[in-house]
């Protein structure tokens, strides 16, 4: 399946394999957002494809508005019944003691589980090929150690696997340099896309892993214009 980005199916050889939940990975501002709603607009107009947006960070007047900006036009696409915009910023809002009923439970569990039954539901609704969960790490901030954090990212892949769709889950990168610690989503996820902005703003996408594939593994520079974001997957990074 294309990725709806030229050069980074360059990269990957032809596309991602269908059905596979790929991470993408990178600091504030290095456009994991730009590259799931180009996956999500190829797959929606150019391919006839349904294409799903879980936002967990931003409203979708303000994603609708800043994807226009990129020349994406998601509101006709919606019009049109090929898209669909899940809005999951309420659950980082669920204070730490909730109650269902009269019954005390952890906000940030009831978030989760929440948040999982919205996925399941939509995805049995609309019946997606493609799907990007924006972002997991305002889903998991409120699990910070490895040992808790472990079980919410296998939650939340496995709800994602068991649909047919093809799926981007960004995460936000913890730690930088050569010796960062990986992250359990990392070993989860079936690919990872690593996207970093090196000294002087060299931005530079990589794949890290994509099981089952024959891919170019070297990082590669990538640019973001008014037209979005795109991979020169035959330059080398210096
Ligand atoms: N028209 C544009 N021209 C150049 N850069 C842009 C444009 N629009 C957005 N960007 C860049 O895109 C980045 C934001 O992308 P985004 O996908 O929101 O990042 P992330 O989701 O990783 O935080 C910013 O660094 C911004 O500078
Ligand atoms: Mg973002």
């Amino acid at each position: 399946m294309s990725s709806g980005l030229s050069g980074l199916d360059v990269m990957l050889d032809g596309g991602f394999n269908r059905g596979r939940v790929i991470l993408v990975l990178g600091e504030p501002g290095t456009g994991k957002t730009i590259i799931c709603s180009q996956f999500l607009h190829y797959g929606a107009a150019e391919r006839a494809e349904n294409s799903m947006f879980i936002g967990m960070n931003e409203p979708k007047s303000r994603f609708l508005k800043e994807m226009l900006a990129l020349g994406m036009d998601f509101a006709r696409l919606e019009a049109e019944g090929r898209f669909r915009y899940i809005d999951a910023t309420d659950v980082r809002k669920i204070p730490e003691q909730a109650r269902v009923g009269r019954i005390a439970v952890g906000g940030r569990e009831l978030g989760l589980v929440n948040l999982l039954e919205t996925i399941q539901d939509a995805i049995a609704k609309f019946e997606p090929a493609r799907i990007a969960v924006d972002s997991m790490s305002d889903l998991v901030f409120r699990f910070p150690s490895v040992d808790e954090r472990r079980p919410v990212v296998l939650d939340l892949i496995e709800t994602l696997q068991s649909s047919s769709a093809t799926t981007l889950l960004t995460s936000e990168l913890l730690s930088t340099g050569e010796e960062r610690l990986l992250q359990p989503e990392e070993y989860l996820a079936e690919g990872v896309l690593l996207m970093r902005t090196l000294r002087k703003g060299v931005r530079t996408i990589q794949i890290l892993k994509m099981r089952g594939s024959k891919v170019d593994t070297h990082p590669r520079p990538y640019t973001i214009t008014g037209k979005g974001l795109e991979v020169l997957a035959t330059e080398e990074v210096y």
